[in-house]
């Protein structure tokens, strides 16, 4: 995460500078969700293969949440977030 925020801090200045400031933050808000996702499907996927299932199961839950808060930046829902 120490290297996501950094990159995607740059963005939001970037675009208030063209006068879309909503655009970078959800944008930068993405960078973080897709970051989220990724790591914890690698640990669901090393819990499954350990046959840790309740691990399984609440990586499920918390991959289901990053998902859908990605989805509402998508769609330009600020008002979500996990
Ligand atoms: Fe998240």
């Amino acid at each position: 995460m120490r290297y996501v925020v950094p990159f995607v801090a740059q963005w939001p200045g970037t675009l208030i500078a063209v006068n879309t400031p909503d655009a970078g933050l959800l944008a930068a808000a993405q960078a973080v969700e897709h970051y989220e996702i990724s790591r914890y499907g690698t640990l669901k996927t090393w819990a499954e293969k350990l046959g840790m299932q309740q691990a399984v199961m609440l990586l499920d839950q918390t991959l289901t949440e990053e998902k859908n808060t990605n989805e509402a930046a998508s769609r330009g829902d600020s008002r979500s977030g996990s």
